[in-house]
């Protein structure tokens, strides 16, 4: 099944998941803190799903701001629609389209949450979105992975399970996909070191989830 197959299929009950574990709340009120937004900000988020972070953006830059969502999943778009329609968010905007390519020319930040590790090339996704931004821009990514503390075993194992029945290729996956995951946050991330200064890394949810944030150099 395709990622937009999956995310289409399974868009009420992730949309249910996105807005109710526990502790990830907390962690995408963090990540949108991160960004550092200003009132009038344009923030793009890639790989918005239902949307669950588009309120705390929109919070952040107001109503002279934007918020923008981009996805490429015509069943979360619906979803996060719902939700934009039912709060009379004018100036939210969703866009379908591939967060590899945005079809999107400027902005001030750019957010992702959960979307790097699907990403075959997560580092050339992340210099694309640093170009996008330009020097000035902010960036900031949350993403799952194994747990690297002591207790790290006992975490991992629940969440090596989770992983798998939520990636959509998994039968069609050479390498185990919790640690194809690993490998491509990583990736991601590092490339945000590389083009960003005043970088910011956090480990939250039992070192589960990891937030990378910075400033483009
Ligand atoms: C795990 S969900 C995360 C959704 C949301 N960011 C959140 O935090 O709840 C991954 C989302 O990324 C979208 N996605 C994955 N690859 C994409 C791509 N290349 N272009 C656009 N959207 C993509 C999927 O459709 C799905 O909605």
């Amino acid at each position: 099944m395709s990622a937009q197959e999956f995310y289409s299929r399974w868009a009420a009950l992730y949309d249910l998941v996105s807005r109710r574990t526990p502790g990830v709340s907390r962690t995408r009120a963090r990540v949108a803190d991160a960004l550092g937004l200003e009132l009038g900000d344009t923030v793009v988020e890639m790989g918005c799903g239902t949307g669950a972070n588009l309120e705390r953006l929109r919070d952040r830059v107001g109503p002279e701001g934007r918020v923008v969502g981009v996805d490429f999943s015509p069943g979360v778009l619906d979803r996060a629609a719902d939700h934009v329609a039912r709060n009379g968010w004018r100036n939210v905007h969703l866009v379908r389209g591939d967060a590899t390519h945005p079809p999107i020319d400027e902005a001030d930040a750019v957010l992702a949450t959960f979307v790097v590790g699907m990403f075959a090339d997560p580092a050339g996704v992340v210099e694309r979105w640093c170009d996008l931004l330009g020097p000035g821009g902010r960036i900031a990514l949350l993403n799952a992975a194994r747990s690297r503390r002591p207790y790290g075993p006992l975490v991992n194992l629940p969440f090596r399970g989770f992983v798998r029945v939520s990636t959509p290729e998994r039968r069609r996956l050479e390498t185990p996909a919790h640690e194809l995951l690993d490998r491509r946050v990583e990736a991601g991330h590092a490339a945000l070191d590389r083009r960003c200064e005043r970088v910011v890394h956090e480990e939250h949810a039992l070192g589960l989830l990891r937030l990378a944030a910075g400033r483009v150099l």
